[in-house]
């Protein structure tokens, strides 16, 4: 059987849960050799496991994209474990305060979504670039948001963080486009994981709210947002460059 994604080594941070846990199993069951990459080690690991158990291949490399020896680290045993690295899913991100005005937003908090969301994302694609350079090839998908695309009220770290990344990836794309690697975003809108279970805190009103947010009437499933991105790092999205896509249900279209 022929995968979308054989041969290639794909590395995916936030990978032990939500999208990035979804996005590890379909990169594996599509060929590709994953680097599963977590602060939380029970759950990266928990992922790898899933990965061997269905067949496929996958190491753990516990990293905080925040601090960049440890970004570094985990490139080097990238590299050291399968000699290259083809795609790279820069996806770790936090909420940060929700429901909190500006005006009151904790500032511990606003470094914190600041530095997971952004300055994370450049930091894995700093060294990935690096090594994507010498190989003169290479895809890289970022995890913006439908927060990176609109504004919204009482998350606003969330909301600038998710529009840097947003520029971040177009820079990218433009600066490297002449050396064979594509940067793009992808935008989800409320996806069902852990992060929008803690948002939606079990209250049924939040919930229905969201919903009516997304035209299709639902919340998107993190496996929606996979499949996009193996799209993405695959040959069929080989003229794809600098987008912010949205996988959103129709949220940003109204
Ligand atoms: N769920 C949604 O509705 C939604 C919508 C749009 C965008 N996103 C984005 O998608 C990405 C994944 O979110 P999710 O919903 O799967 O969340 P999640 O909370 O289920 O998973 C996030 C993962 O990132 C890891 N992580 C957190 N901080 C880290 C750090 N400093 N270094 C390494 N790993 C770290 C966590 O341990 C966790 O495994 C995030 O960037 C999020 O902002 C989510």
């Amino acid at each position: 059987m022929t995968g979308r994604l054989d041969g290639k080594v794909a590395l995916i941070t936030g990978g032990g849960s939500g999208i990035g846990k979804a996005s590890a199993l379909v990169f594996a069951r599509e060929g590709a050799k994953l680097v599963v990459v977590d602060v939380d080690a029970d759950s990266g690991q928990a992922t790898v496991s899933e990965i061997e158990n269905a067949g496929g291949q996958a190491i753990f490399v516990r990293a905080d994209v925040t601090r960049s020896a440890e970004v570094r680290a985990m490139i080097d045993r990238t590299i050291e474990v399968y000699g290259r690295l083809d795609c790279a899913f820069n996806n770790a991100g936090i909420e940060g305060n929700v429901g909190v005005p500006i005006s009151d937003y904790d500032e511990d908090n606003w470094d914190r979504v600041i530095d997971i969301n952004l300055k994370g994302v450049w930091l894995c694609m700093k060294y990935e670039l690096a090594h994507m350079l010498k190989q003169g090839s290479g895809s890289i998908v970022n995890t913006a948001s439908v927060a990176g695309l609109v504004g919204g009220t009482f998350g606003a770290a969330y909301y600038a963080s998710k529009h840097g990344v947003v520029g971040l990836s177009k820079a990218a794309a433009i600066e490297n486009g002449k050396s064979g690697i594509r940067v793009n975003a992808v935008c989800p809108g409320v996806i069902r994981t852990e992060m929008a279970e803690r948002v939606i805190n079990d209250d049924q009103d939040i919930e229905s709210a969201i919903e009516l947010q997304h035209p299709l009437g639902r919340l998107g499933m993190p496996e929606e947002v996979a499949e996009t991105v193996v799209w993405l790092c695959s040959d069929a999205a080989s003229f794809v460059t600098g987008q912010a896509l949205a996988v959103d249900g129709g949220f940003v279209a109204q």
